[in-house]
């Protein structure tokens, strides 16, 4: 059975959104004219283009994508943008990953592309009542001494950011690579969360957490390949932030009906279902709900729980956690869904 209303009346949290993956073509075009540079293909011409063999094989489009953004005005527009979708979906709060390198590269200021965002999450927070936090992302196949100076960068802004992250090309650059990085980033009492079993093998998962210490894992969908991996998540109550359109796009998996949310879900762990960079991966949260409950026959239940756990494992206050989940019960209830886990846990 289709769950569409279900899906779009539930409050949700997105906690694995790349700001920077929001740039959908028609954007990317008017950033562009804006400072003068040709993309050399029309908004349908490049999203037809959006064929990727694997992660890399993105990440060189995704850059290239980002080389537009120059002003705080593109970084707030690009952020403004995504949290009007946000609002459509039905997205009560979302955290956000930027990659300060890959501006920083560039020649862009962190005052400038750090304050765009922000200034737009302080906007939505007013006038959409969306409540975010900001994930200041390493990129990982950059050396650690690199991370570690834009982490001295952020120094400035340390109240505005709420965890540090590490994303891009992860093969061959495992999470042991920051441990130095990770460790001053909870120095400065930032939380922690890393992309691991993306492309990875479960051993990276297990780094996140020994030696990074992250509070959550992106991606994770690798964790199936280990049992006892996957009882240490269930136990310790680690989240797993999931994009399934994402690891479709990427050739993750072959196929959604592979797609191991069903079986962690059951094992009892933490699973939440997320976009990734929405306008490379053909969908928005709702979009990636509705894929994965149709390739699974998701029952009522298990998108309950979907959402629920998207609060439980989002880094907001117990407070507001308790709001949201209160507005939850009514939705689920109206699907005859009566009990689902709504118990708070002191990870904020
Ligand atoms: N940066 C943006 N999207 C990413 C992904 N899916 N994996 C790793 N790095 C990323
Ligand atoms: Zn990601």
């Amino acid at each position: 059975m289709p769950l569409n209303e279900l899906i779009h009346s539930i409050p949700k949290a997105e906690l694995h959104l790349h700001i920077e993956g929001t740039l959908e073509p028609k954007l990317m075009l008017e950033f562009a004219k804006r400072t003068g540079m040709s993309m050399g293909m029309s908004a349908e011409e490049l999203k037809r283009a959006y064929r990727f063999k694997d992660l890399q094989d993105f990440l060189n489009i995704y850059y290239k994508g980002t080389d537009t953004l120059r002003t705080h005005e593109d970084f707030y527009d690009l952020t403004m943008h995504y949290l009007q979708k946000a609002k459509e979906n039905n997205v009560v709060h979302a955290e956000i990953f930027y990659d300060p390198q890959a501006h920083i590269r560039r020649g862009i200021k962190f005052e400038t592309f750090t304050e765009g965002i922000i200034s737009a999450m302080k906007n939505a927070r007013r006038n959409l009542e969306i409540s975010s936090n900001l994930i200041l992302s390493f990129l990982r196949d950059l050396p650690e001494e690199n991370a570690i100076r834009v982490l001295d960068e952020a120094t400035s802004y340390i109240h505005e950011i709420k965890a540090v992250g590490l994303d891009s090309a992860e093969l061959g650059n495992p999470p042991s690579k920051f441990s130095k990085a990770f460790e001053i980033a909870k120095d400065m009492g930032l939380l922690r969360v890393a992309h691991a079993g993306e492309e990875g093998p479960p051993s990276y998962i297990w780094e996140a957490i020994e030696i990074l210490n992250v509070e959550r894992i992106d991606h994770g969908v690798k964790a199936i390949e280990d049992p006892n991996l996957m009882k240490l998540l269930a136990k310790e109550r680690i989240p797993l932030t999931m994009c399934p359109l994402s690891n479709k796009k990427l050739n993750v998996i072959p196929d959604l009906k592979n797609y191991p949310v069903r079986e962690f879900l059951k094992r009892g762990i933490m699973a939440t279902i997320n976009s990734d960079d929405p306008a490379y991966f053909g969908g928005y949260v709702n979009e990636n709900y509705t894929a994965i409950q149709r390739a699974l026959n998701l029952t009522p239940e298990e998108i309950c729980t979907l959402a629920s756990n998207s609060i439980l494992a989002s880094f907001i206050p117990e407070e507001r956690k308790r709001e949201i989940l209160e507005k939850i019960k009514g939705p689920c209830e109206k699907h005859g869904v009566q009990s689902f886990n709504l118990s708070l846990d002191s990870r904020a």
